[in-house]
């Protein structure tokens, strides 16, 4: 049976990441996937993370099988950093969480939930988005569909023509949004603007579904949660699937949730239910280590507080690379404005170099950005920003 078989396309991400890996080349740099590295070049396990984990390594006294969702405590932990400790939904009890692994995780259970109890739900998605998550909604069996979202003449949202966009969009179907820090473009709808998107969502009835992987890495925890807060209105549903890969720097413990959020206590128990045969016809429950370490972290002031400052301290570092880039590129003579890159926000730059362009920076100069000219900036350091940026001044000329 296995003979003859085509190969698969690479993926468009972490397949450049196998290919940075088997490069020779020793001045290679590798921008494509977003993982942060410290100024030195390296990502770091967090101080926090580390003690939380010693902590949970002398308390642990079990292996036993967390539950299909995970545990209550994350769940809890997960809701009050999503939308804060005292809002209403917590209050009223009208969302579930569910513990999975990694955001994608989350994302595949929420399509898998859509397709078995809507099926002919459609899922929309903004033009350009982050290149797996067709392929995740495909894989659980959803039309997919997009709405305008890059206006690349202006570097900018297509705002008008994505609300024009919404406006048809029906109810039963659902609309995925990045909650902050947009992946790949890095830019946010304004406050303003999301209180419209919102207004729409209600107007039209479809079903938001937020894809939350950046928290506290665009403006600040509570600052990034702000769009996603105009959805949560009394009587508003909505899935918000989120991550701790990159705000705890947890990569390969695969920590992030998929929350459920109904119109009262009864509704979310019902519905919940169903996320939790998806869970258990899939991966059947959750790996318990991440989510510790997020919960102890998370629950306890001293490590909270030292978490939120190694947080800062990345996404400072991530802004000041921004600007730094836009000086060097200006340095080094490349063609163009580019004072754009300092309005976008998160891990990543939209640079508007063409696939062309980032071939000959990967094959000429051991430089790797994903073929939409996406950048991580938090990949970049003071030692490697000459040599890019110079590479980038060459292959624009
Ligand atoms: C990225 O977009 O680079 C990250 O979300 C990592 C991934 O899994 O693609």
């Amino acid at each position: 049976m296995f003979e003859g078989i085509q190969a698969a396309p690479q993926d468009p991400i972490l397949g450049l990441t196998e290919a940075f890996r088997k490069d020779p080349a020793p001045w290679k740099i590798n921008l494509s996937i977003g993982v942060y590295k410290d100024g030195d070049g390296n990502t770091p396990v967090l101080h926090s993370v580390k003690q939380a984990e010693e902590r949970i390594l002398r308390q642990e006294s079990s292996k036993d099988y967390l539950s299909i969702h995970g545990s209550a405590a994350y769940g809890k932990a997960v809701q009050s950093f999503l939308f804060g400790p005292d809002h209403e939904i917590l209050k009223s009890k009208r969302a579930e969480t569910a513990h999975t692994p990694g955001g994608t995780g989350a994302l595949r259970v929420a399509g898998d939930f859509l397709r078995k109890l809507f099926p002919h739900a459609r899922i929309w998605l903004s033009d350009p988005t982050w290149p797996n998550h067709p392929g995740v909604f495909r894989a659980a069996g959803l039309e997919i569909h997009t709405y305008p979202y890059y206006d690349s003449e202006a570097k900018g949202l297509q705002f008008r023509q994505m609300i024009e966009c919404l406006r048809t969009i029906p109810a039963g179907d659902a609309v995925l949004f990045h909650a902050s820090c947009h992946n790949p473009t890095g830019i946010d709808p304004t406050l303003e603007q999301w209180a419209e998107i919102a207004d729409v969502a209600a107007k039209q009835r479809f079903l938001p579904l937020f894809d939350y992987a950046y928290q506290g890495l665009g403006d600040g925890i509570e600052e990034d949660s702000a769009g996603l807060l105009h959805f949560c209105r009394p009587g508003r549903e909505l899935l918000v699937a989120s991550s701790f890969s990159k705000n705890f720097g947890l990569y390969n413990e695969r920590v992030g949730a998929l929350t459920l959020v109904a119109t009262d206590e009864a509704n979310v128990q019902s519905a919940f239910s169903h996320i939790k045969t998806c869970i258990r016809a899939n991966y059947s429950n959750p790996p318990a280590h991440g989510g510790a370490i997020v919960t102890t972290v998370l629950n306890d002031p001293k490590l909270r507080a030292e978490w939120e400052v190694e947080l800062r301290v990345m996404r400072d570092r991530i802004n000041g690379m921004r600007r730094l880039f836009v000086e060097t590129l200006k340095a080094n003579g490349a063609k163009g404005d580019f004072s754009f890159l300092t309005r976008q926000r998160g891990m990543f730059s939209y640079s508007g170099l063409t696939k062309e362009q980032v071939l000959r920076l990967r094959e000429k100069y051991g430089v790797y950005l994903v073929d939409s000219g996406r950048i991580n900036v938090a990949g970049m350091t003071e030692a490697n920003m000459d040599a890019l940026c110079n590479a980038i001044a060459t292959v624009l000329k």
